[in-house]
């Protein structure tokens, strides 16, 4: 393949995260369409940087605005014989489950913030939800037991988050799984605990800003795909929130592997111990400016000029 080069650093859409993810589809043969738990987000690339998309990107572009931006999701009815869509419902949250078209004229989807939508087959109408808090990635299915029908989805959420949670959406319940099985006149389904949220690591001991600033292309280049980038709330714990005990025992996690068994591998191969250094206090001087509500972005903008080679293995 040609390389690819990009003559304007912007903001790209559908980004490389997809239109649509592997959650998925439905085709209802009573209605011809397809049902696609698409979305809608874009990207910040730069100019003729690689094209793997977490090493070409061009955060010193990324500002507030553009997070927010275009960063949901769609409920698409897609009808593949004209080529084009037949309906579409807009969603707040961005990565919402599989869906399910049912013979009765359905089309049944969880969604991230924790919702199970029932949508008319035909043209999208929202007939019915239930909350449920636990948010959800799978699709549903149908089954019948002597002539009974029921519909069972697996409900807990893992997915892409780019952005902070839109408003009003609910604050963020915990997140352990369940199977819920519905029927006709069943009963109701408990709602989620609300999982709390805990405080900004809270010292205010002002960190070196040479220290900060080495640090904050370190935290985008190995830490942000999964910890966040505008720190967003997700399944990977805020590092602006971590404890005392966390900030005593960072570079054992970090670089010693402290916490592997729980999917936070060893940098040890990428970062040396300055260099861990240097992203903890970029964490604390963000949490300090997150606490005093300074800035919720951490001064992309100001990305020094060095370029810093992204680790090769995640994802
Ligand atoms: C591939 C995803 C991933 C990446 C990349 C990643 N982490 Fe983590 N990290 C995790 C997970 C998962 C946990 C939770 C582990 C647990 O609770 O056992 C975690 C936990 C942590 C914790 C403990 C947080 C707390 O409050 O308890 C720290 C500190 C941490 N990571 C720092 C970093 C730093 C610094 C980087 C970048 C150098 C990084 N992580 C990159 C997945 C990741």
């Amino acid at each position: 393949m040609p390389a690819i080069t990009r003559k304007v650093s912007g903001w790209y859409s559908p980004p490389p995260y997809g239109g649509h993810n592997w959650m998925p589809m439905s085709f209802s043969p009573k209605t011809g369409l397809v049902y696609v738990p698409a979305r809608d987000i874009g990207w910040v690339w730069g100019v003729n940087g690689p094209t793997w998309f977490y090493e070409g990107y061009d955060l010193a572009r990324l500002t507030p605005e553009d997070v927010r931006k275009q960063s949901r999701g769609i409920l698409l009815a897609w009808n593949p014989v004209a080529g084009k869509p037949a309906w579409s419902v807009t969603q707040d949250t961005l990565s919402n489950g599989g869906t399910l078209a049912t013979g009765g004229g359905l089309v049944v989807q969880g969604t991230e913030d924790g919702y199970i939508r029932f949508h008319d087959a035909r043209d999208g109408k929202l007939l019915h939800q239930i909350l449920v808090g636990t948010g959800i990635v799978a699709p549903p299915m149908s089954y019948a037991v002597d002539g009974e029908q029921y519909i069972a989805v697996a409900a807990g959420w893992n997915g892409v988050k780019t952005g902070p949670d839109p408003q009003p959406s609910p604050a963020p319940y915990s997140n352990a799984s369940r199977l819920l099985v519905l029927k006709l006149g069943g009963g109701p389904i408990r709602v989620a605990e609300r999982r709390p949220l805990s405080e900004f690591y809270a010292d205010d001991t002002p960190q070196s800003s040479a220290r900060v600033t080495a640090g904050k292309p370190l935290y985008f280049a190995h830490c942000a795909i999964c910890h966040g980038l505008v720190g967003e709330d997700s399944v990977f714990p805020d590092l602006r929130r971590m404890s005392p005990g966390t900030y005593e025992a960072f570079d054992s996690i970090v670089r010693g592997g402290l916490l592997r068994a729980g999917g936070m591998a060893s940098f040890a191969d990428v970062l040396n111990a300055e260099a861990a250094e240097n992203i903890r206090a970029f964490i604390v001087d963000w949490a300090q400016r997150s606490r005093h509500g300074i800035a919720d972005l951490p001064a992309a903008r100001e990305r020094p000029a060095q370029e810093v080679q992204p680790r090769q293995s995640t994802l």
